[in-house]
């Protein structure tokens, strides 16, 4: 396998997958580099689900158009807070209009002492192989939510999420990628391609 599908658009997430797996001798590909267009409900229950669902569902857009198989993988993340029964999870994306999800994750919680504003980001990733085997890898990224919004680097929770005495917009990406969820997902990708490379 030398050439390997990530279900996104997403330049970040694409540039992150190219500087871990170039060591391998994968390209990573984006969905606009194979020309497929591709956005499916991603209604599942969990991170695994919806992961599994983008995954899926490029995979088959890929036989459909050409006519043949290629590996693809997809990740799903999200923000799980105790103090919210694991909330919003699978709902990150949609818990607020985008910019305004700090502000009323901050609300949420006013008044909860800081021992119980505990949190983790988990993600998630498939990974389909070309005849349609599928692994799954995770990572997570434990912390806390702080008081006020700090850091103007990153997106989404980043300026309330507090690792060590930073919030992630407070960090460099180097920083943050060294940390994060999907830092810890990619390097476990890593290593489940690594033994699969000249397959
Ligand atoms: P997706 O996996 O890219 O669809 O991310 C789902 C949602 O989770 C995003 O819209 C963000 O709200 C949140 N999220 C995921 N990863 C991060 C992160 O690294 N920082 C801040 N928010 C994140």
């Amino acid at each position: 396998m030398t050439k390997l599908v990530m279900a996104t658009n997403n330049a970040n997430k694409l540039r992150e997958a190219r500087e871990i797996l170039s060591p391998l001798g994968i390209e990573v590909l984006s969905l606009a580099d194979i020309d497929i267009d591709c956005d499916p409900d991603e209604n599942g229950a969990t991170f695994e689900e919806n992961a599994e669902i983008k995954a899926e569902a490029v995979y088959n857009a890929i036989a459909d158009k050409y006519g043949e198989n290629m590996a693809v993988f997809a990740d799903d993340s999200g923000l799980c807070v105790d103090a919210l029964g694991g909330g919003p999870g699978v709902y990150s994306a949609r818990y607020a209009p985008k910019g305004q999800e700090c502000a009323k994750l901050l609300d949420e919680l006013a008044g909860v002492p800081d021992e119980k504003r505990t949190a983790r980001f988990v993600c998630s990733i498939v990974f389909l192989d070309k005849t349609g085997k599928s692994d799954e890898v995770h990572g997570t990224c434990e912390g806390m939510i702080g008081h006020e919004e700090r850091g103007i680097n990153g997106f989404g929770y980043d300026p309330v999420f507090v690792v060590g005495n930073k919030t992630m917009a407070e960090m460099t990406s180097e920083e943050k990628n060294a940390v994060s969820h999907r830092g810890a997902a990619m390097n476990a990708l890593y290593k489940l391609l690594e033994g699969k490379v000249n397959e």
